[in-house]
């Protein structure tokens, strides 16, 4: 086999965890194809770990270090893989190696979404390639086809499944009927879930993937902070019933979209028809969705986390970065000169379900309709179920600006004929035509 002439790249390994274990195999054991594939041998130069004493079977004990900055601006290392996560001291060590002319693979999705301008800065400040595939739905090819791909096109949309816990934890409330509680302590028993699922599951996770999504897509800045976040703590067994007998299943999204008005980036809960191609993204499996003027409606599918695929989209930026230092090149820039505004969550344009117990007597359905109105939100569907001397009101709504569909809400929740709100989540996607 042809394995180069001679040259070779060193790699400094930051972080031998799930995914750095993964990667330190992948190099391992690929190393000759890698060497053909990029025209050197990538050598594994050291890996920084938090402890020497920690079980790594198949890594080389000699390769370990406990002095990450040291690794990552050793003379000898070309390439920097961090793949420790967090800000610090991922950021210090991302900039220091840098500085030091590394090229830079990350896999830190927190770091690019919360100080991805200065770590861009860092970038062209010292030549050095910055490529993250993997800090964003794991294996799928996403920021590529983003950044490269549609970069001759206007993107207009991107919506998507980005987090794997939350997606498995809705899947297992809608098909056994269990709540969140019990879906939740299922996905930390099958280890899809961390015994601390804050990131997850209040949607912080999913943020900082849609900035980093919604930055690509639309050339501009877009931090974690302008992204409106909400987690599916609150969604209830109730909630996926009613979904259910709208033929809509929940699901969490990411919803990034370019307005005259400028971006919007929000995370929540959401309704969408079971015919939508998301509704069928099961388990821990992430899918997005992406609408470009002339490309049309594209989605991409598959591994969203777990050691391994993420390892591959991170050893695919490791043979990028290869190939470029070796033809003396960088990657693209990040391109940011939309400049577009953050539009707040109350300006975006949204649709609600909403169920109502209600009394089901006359005169009930005029005041919850005369709510609506008052904020000149217009209704889309009524549907009402007798129970009894009490009724429930299942109402879709047409597209309103959310601050309007929330202040609709307030006012339902206080008329004397609503008994409860029983449920309210936005809804996404078009109607089944059947
Ligand atoms: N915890 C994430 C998920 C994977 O559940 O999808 C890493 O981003």
């Amino acid at each position: 086999m042809n394995e180069g002439d001679g040259k070779t790249l060193r790699v400094a390994l930051l972080g031998c965890g799930v995914v750095g274990s993964q990667v330190a195999r992948l190099l391992r054991e690929q190393a000759d194809d890698l060497a053909v594939r990029t025209g050197a041998r990538i050598e594994v130069a050291g890996i920084a770990v938090r402890r020497l004493s920690h079980p790594r079977p198949g890594v080389d004990q000699a390769l370990l270090t406990t002095d990450a900055m040291g690794l990552a601006t050793r003379p000898d290392v070309d390439i920097v893989i961090e793949v420790i996560g967090g800000i610090e001291p991922a950021r210090s060590l991302l900039l220091a190696a840098m500085k030091a002319g590394k090229s830079v693979v990350t896999a830190n999705k927190a770091l690019l979404a919360e100080h991805g301008e200065q770590i861009h800065a860092a970038s062209r400040t010292y030549g050095a390639d910055l490529y993250y595939e993997a800090s964003v739905a794991g294996a799928i090819p996403l920021l590529r086809p983003l950044r490269e791909s549609l970069a001759g096109d206007t993107v207009h949309r991107v919506l998507g499944i980005v987090n794997g816990t939350t997606n498995f934890i809705l899947d297992r409330m809608d098909t056994s009927g269990a709540d969140f509680g019990e879906s939740l302590e299922e996905a930390q028993a099958l280890g899809y879930a961390e015994p601390d699922p804050t990131a997850d599951v209040e949607g912080f996770d999913a943020a900082a993937k849609a900035a980093i999504l919604a930055g690509l897509a639309f050339h501009t800045r877009v931090t974690a902070a302008d992204v409106h976040r909400e987690g599916i703590t609150e969604v209830t067994a109730a909630d996926i019933a009613s979904a259910k007998t709208l033929r809509r299943i929940v699901k969490l999204l990411a919803i990034c979209e370019r307005s005259d008005a400028g971006v919007s980036v929000r995370v929540h809960p959401a309704m969408i028809p079971r015919s939508h191609p998301l509704a069928a993204v099961g388990g821990a499996y992430n899918a997005v969705f992406v609408e470009a003027q002339s490309a049309g409606q594209l989605m991409l599918y598959g591994a969203g986390a777990g050691g391994t695929p993420t390892a591959s989209a991170v050893l695919g930026d490791v043979v990028a970065v290869a190939r470029n230092r070796l033809a003396g090149t960088r990657g693209p820039e990040l391109s940011t000169y939309a400049e577009l505004p953050v539009l707040p969550m109350g300006d975006t344009l949204t649709r609600y379900h909403v169920s109502l117990d209600v009394d089901d007597r006359p005169g009930v359905l005029a005041p919850v309709a005369e709510a609506f109105a008052r904020h000149d939100v217009s209704i889309q569907a009524v549907r009402q179920t007798s129970r009894g001397d009490e009724a429930l009101l299942v109402i879709v709504t047409h597209e309103a600006r959310d601050a309007d569909l929330a202040a609709t809400i307030l006012e339902l929740q206080a008329l004397p004929v609503v008994r409860a709100v029983a449920s309210v989540m936005r809804v996404e996607g078009e109607e089944d035509p059947s």
